[in-house]
């Protein structure tokens, strides 16, 4: 099966059920991606699968399709071309630790896609990737702000 990761050609020789977040990280070296809790509930995984946000823990390789296009965080923008969602992040200081942050950007993404201009109570609903620092202020702060960034590269492109 011949899938793209950042664009990236790959071949997968073997689908079976390991999550995908374990190729990315063991077999692709694509650290950005963490493991939470494993189980599809805490967002730490969060990845972009053709274009829609998904939990890679919990998707198996089998369950990959021939030419699925996948982006992670290290995908996302470039050291000098950030995508706006990651300038609002370092805008607004948005980590503590860190651990979720990635998950929580590629979060961000999908949702500003479904929801351009979104209310905190969008936010709150549709947000629910977990935090153990507490950063969920600061995230929807910074949701705001990717919003506007985004509006102003539509306008400027
Ligand atoms: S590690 Fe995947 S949702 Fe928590
Ligand atoms: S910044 Fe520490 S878990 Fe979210």
């Amino acid at each position: 099966m011949q899938i793209t990761i950042n664009g990236t050609n790959v071949t997968v020789n073997e689908t079976d059920d390991t999550p995908l977040l374990w190729f990315l990280r063991d077999h692709q070296g694509l650290k950005g991606t963490k493991f939470g809790c494993g189980i599809g509930s805490c967002g730490a995984c969060t990845i972009h699968v053709n274009g829609d946000a998904v939990r890679s823990c919990s998707i198996p390789l089998d369950a990959l399709s021939d030419g699925d296009q996948i982006t992670t965080i290290e995908g996302l923008g470039e050291e000098t071309n950030l995508h706006p969602v990651q300038q609002a992040w370092l805008e607004l200081d948005v980590p503590q630790c860190g651990y979720c942050q990635a998950g929580q950007i590629m979060a961000a993404v999908d949702l500003l896609k479904q929801f351009p201009n979104p209310t905190n109570d969008i936010i709150d609903a549709h947000h629910d990737n977990l935090c153990r620092c507490g950063t969920y202020i600061r995230i929807r702060k910074a949701i705001h702000r990717a919003a506007e960034l985004l509006q102003t590269t539509e306008a400027t492109s």
